[in-house]
């Protein structure tokens, strides 16, 4: 039975596994030295590929547009909502890859900036999942269905050979298994 969030719904998993191993990485407090930054490191680059380009890019492109043609505003109500979470995750996902440079080279402020930006994302990261699921997605399952959602599927499904900065999903979903390896 073909669904029009089944696939969204899975990625989020992964996402939020990440996210729990970003969150438990950070609470080990490393005096003079920077929280496993290698494991932040691989987090971050995780949630740039995965959670942006491949899955909040098919929210973007595939699902949302599909709800805007049932109706549903892409402007304001949780369409509105859900895309300013996205701009929000970016900027949080953008400003934690120049910390882990910073602290990388050495600077002391960058730590506590990182813990910051990472804790942060990690608290809007949950709480908008649990949105999407609890809430839009529902939506989503009523309102698109027939036709409707087998196109859906067929454009996730067009998306099998797409790369992200050349890698490809499973060699995300392999990145998540390592990141959860050590966490
Ligand atoms: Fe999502």
């Amino acid at each position: 039975m073909p669904s029009p969030t089944a696939l969204l719904r899975e990625e989020h998993q992964l996402i939020l596994a990440v996210a729990a191993v970003l969150d438990r990485v950070l609470a080990v407090e490393v005096p003079g030295g920077p929280p496993g930054i290698d494991t932040v490191d691989r987090c971050v680059t995780f949630f740039r590929l995965f959670a942006d380009a491949c899955h909040h890019a098919k929210e973007e492109n595939i699902l949302f547009p599909a709800l805007e043609a049932c109706g549903m505003s892409p402007d304001s109500g949780p369409v509105g909502v859900m895309l300013g979470e996205h701009e929000q995750g970016r900027a949080l996902v953008r400003s934690m890859g120049e910390l882990v440079g910073q602290a990388r080279d050495g600077d002391r402020d960058a730590e506590p900036a990182l813990r910051t930006a990472a804790s942060g994302f990690v608290e809007l990261i949950t709480s908008h999942i649990a949105k999407e699921d609890g809430i839009l997605f529902d939506m989503a399952d009523q309102l698109i269905q027939g036709p409707a959602c087998d196109a859906l599927c067929a454009a996730y499904a067009e998306l099998a050979d797409e790369r992200y900065e050349g890698h490809s999903k499973q060699d995300l979903v392999d990145l998540a298994g390592e990141i959860l390896g050590v966490g």
